[in-house]
């Protein structure tokens, strides 16, 4: 059984509707304001500054057969198995910096935090600590998948239109790069998953419904800044 289909085809979706977000489609196009881009670049800070954590969550649960796949992942999240050892928060951190916005990076840190928390206490809505993996795994795997896909584009919109140099994009063109790797591994961790702890596979496609139902991009990145839209108008469509 592989519910690698049924997952690709909730994250295909998904990105569809963040690429085709008003506030996506005017980032790429140079049509938002100084502090609509900073505020998109404080989202990806606070969404991923605590993504080693997310990680080792993962690993601490890894089925045997994705063992090796969630350690290598783990590690480099933490810089470890770079030349450059720059950890990936690290790079955020250079984000930050680069953009202008070190004054904030407390804040931004503050809430990465305040998520933490948050995502660790909704977590007990599940039953068993594989439940709690296997959504875990979807959502991480989520982001991998779609920045493999699209912060390539991110980085250009911002070295465009934001004036950001290329150090400065790191997290964004690293991503693009050894996410491609990630995700396709991410999606056979999941199937290890499911199998390893024996899911039926309606089990595991309601659990992954559940911890997608909704639009995880478009709420983590551009939350604060669509506050107001109904969620049904966030596509941009004629
Ligand atoms: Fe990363
Ligand atoms: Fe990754």
């Amino acid at each position: 059984m592989s519910i690698r289909p049924f997952v690709k085809g909730i994250y295909d979706q998904q990105i569809d509707e963040l690429t085709g977000s008003r506030e996506f489609k005017a980032l790429e196009l140079g049509e938002a304001t100084r502090q609509e881009y900073d505020a998109f670049i404080g989202n990806v800070i606070i969404t991923h500054l605590n993504s080693p954590q997310f990680l080792a969550f993962l690993y601490s649960v890894a089925p045997p057969a994705a063992r090796d796949r969630l350690k290598d992942n783990m590690l480099e999240e933490l810089g470890l198995e770079e030349e450059t050892g720059d950890s990936h928060p690290d790079l955020l951190r250079k984000l930050a910096d680069g953009a202008g916005l070190k004054g904030r990076l407390a804040d931004f840190e503050q809430q990465a935090d305040e998520r933490l928390r948050e995502v660790t206490s909704t977590r007990l809505l599940y039953g068993t600590l594989k439940e709690a993996g296997l959504s875990s795994m979807c959502e991480i795997n989520a982001f991998e998948y779609m920045l493999s896909r699209v912060s390539g584009a991110i980085a250009v919109a911002l070295e465009q239109h934001r004036g950001l140099d290329s150090d400065t994009l790191l997290w964004f063109t690293h991503h693009s790069v050894v996410d491609v790797q990630h995700a396709e591994e991410g999606f056979r961790s999941i199937d290890d998953f499911v199998e390893y702890y024996d899911f039926s596979e309606e089990d595991a496609q309601t659990i992954v419904e559940m911890s997608l139902r909704e639009n995880t991009y478009i709420k983590r990145y551009f939350g604060d800044i669509s506050q107001g839209r109904a969620a049904g108008m966030l596509r941009d469509d004629p």
